[in-house]
């Protein structure tokens, strides 16, 4: 009998082990693909924001403009439940946010509103957009810090 049991537990590890599906990783990729367009924008916002590049009022309006858009995409199929970083390798997504839905929520949220801040603000000028860079910015890590596994 103990032979039997052994024989399923290692069936079972290879299933455990089995390739996530492929429209739970098209979705992986799919939201990490709008987090590099993030990252993208933030780039020109962060590098003008941090002295790092001249301030130029029509691209960081754009850039702004992009955040802002990037972010209404709607979030309801990019997250399906079980595509978090226990179950496949290539997603730093912890557990924790199906677990906590409300407050993922909450933080995406707070990133809408601080994008339609900034671009409020971005072509008016360096003192306009450094603080709506730095609110923007804090509403990426106050997520990541959470949720977001270290590389
Ligand atoms: C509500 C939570 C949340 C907010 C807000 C958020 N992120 Fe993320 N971000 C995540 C999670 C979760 C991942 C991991 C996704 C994965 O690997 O499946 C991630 C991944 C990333 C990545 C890595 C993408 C890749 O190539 O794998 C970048 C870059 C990134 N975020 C940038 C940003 C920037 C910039 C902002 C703010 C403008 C931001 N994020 C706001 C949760 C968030």
């Amino acid at each position: 009998m103990a032979f039997f049991k052994v024989i399923s537990g290692a069936a079972l590890a290879v299933a455990l082990a089995a390739p996530a599906l492929a429209q739970d990783m098209n979705a992986v990729q799919a939201r990490q693909g709008q987090f590099k367009l993030y990252g993208h924008n933030l780039a020109v916002l962060g590098g003008m924001a941090q002295g790092r590049m001249d301030y130029d009022a029509e691209m960081a309006q754009t850039a702004a403009d992009n955040m802002f858009h990037l972010t209404r995409h709607d979030q309801s199929r990019l997250w399906p439940e079980g595509t978090d970083s226990s179950a496949i390798m290539e997603t730093r997504a912890k557990a924790e946010i199906w677990e906590n839905l409300d407050d993922f929520t909450a933080k995406f949220v707070a990133l809408q509103e601080a994008t339609a801040a900034l671009q409020g603000v971005a072509g008016n000028g360096l003192d306009a957009l450094r603080p709506a860079v730095g609110a923007m910015g804090a509403t990426c890590g106050a997520c990541h810090e959470v949720y977001r596994e270290e590389s």
